[in-house]
């Protein structure tokens, strides 16, 4: 039997869209065993109502590929799935299924894929990279990728940081978020997001907590989605005022996500009980960074 677990993961962090992301200590297991034919598909947890059992599963079309790249035929092929990652709400629930389907199957099928192979196969199934790397790699991941080659760089994170989660219980589909943002963006809007960007990885290197309110804000993707998460502005707010240093929409929402060095417990209550104020109900999670 193969086991590969999946961590969560946070895309953006505010100025960073489509570049940046982080792991995030909270896992989907993905477990492919040989059965004698057909596909069997279990699946527990989050998402257990909802996903498909079939071959239209993501993390049994992401193995597919695999297996057509290496040739090899699995013949019968069990899956089972442990989800704690919540499905659709921004924190790479998809970028988890990819990501464990395709190691899973490289795995199973004897090929040693390289993270590059890895990473340009779950690039060009999810379509954007700041989940599918840090999904990979661990930790805060950089990623260029924009019409050229890809690099990466995974840098270290402050001891004490950790992520609260406010997950509101109704999903926000990606490519809809992605539809509301402008093609175009002001030159002004582009400088003010690239040094928040600069600012933040600086930040965060150094552990100097103080920058990340600056660092965290964003002009080219939250304002034109937030309208799609009910209470946005006052969530963010009631965050800062309990004590979290930077707050951000998650990926493409609606789960916002406050970075802390303490109060976490009253950061998380706030946030949720924000929510429930503008009629959203949401639970909070508290975080590790994934090392
Ligand atoms: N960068 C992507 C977006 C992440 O914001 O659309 C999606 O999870």
């Amino acid at each position: 039997m193969i086991r590969v677990q999946v961590p969560a993961t946070t895309a953006n962090l505010g100025p960073g869209f489509d570049c940046l992301g982080m792991a995030l200590e909270l896992y989907n297991v993905v477990e492919f065993s040989k059965i004698h034919h057909g596909l069997v598909i279990e699946i527990e947890g989050e998402g257990s109502g909802e996903l498909p059992r079939d071959q239209k599963n993501l993390v049994y079309r992401a193995a597919r590929r695999v297996f057509e790249k290496t040739g090899y035929d699995p013949g019968g092929l069990r899956i089972k799935l442990s989800n704690n990652i919540p499905l659709g709400r921004g924190l790479g629930s998809s970028a988890s299924a990819v990501v464990g389907g395709i190691i899973a199957a490289g795995m199973m099928s004897g090929a040693s894929l390289s993270r590059r192979e890895i990473l340009g196969l779950a690039c060009s199934m999810e379509g954007h990279p700041d989940n599918v790397a840090p999904a990979i790699l661990g930790g805060l991941v950089i990623y260029t990728s924009v019409d050229g080659e890809i690099n990466w760089l995974k840098i270290d994170l402050p001891a004490g940081l950790k992520v609260v989660a406010a997950v509101p219980d109704f999903p926000v589909n990606t490519r809809e978020a992605r539809e509301n943002l402008p093609h175009m963006v002001t030159l002004r809007d582009a400088v003010f997001n690239i040094s928040r960007a600069a600012l933040l990885v600086a930040a965060l290197q150094k552990g100097d907590f103080n920058l990340l309110g600056t660092a965290m804000d964003d002009r080219i993707h939250q304002p034109y989605r937030s309208g799609l998460i009910p209470g946005y502005k006052k969530v963010v707010s009631a965050a800062r005022l309990a004590g979290a240093r930077g707050v951000a929409v998650s990926g493409a929402g609606p789960t916002i996500i406050a970075m802390a060095d303490g109060n976490y417990k009253l950061i998380a209550e706030v946030m949720k009980e924000t929510f429930r104020e503008s009629g959203v109900s949401a639970r909070s999670i508290i975080l590790d960074p994934n090392p």
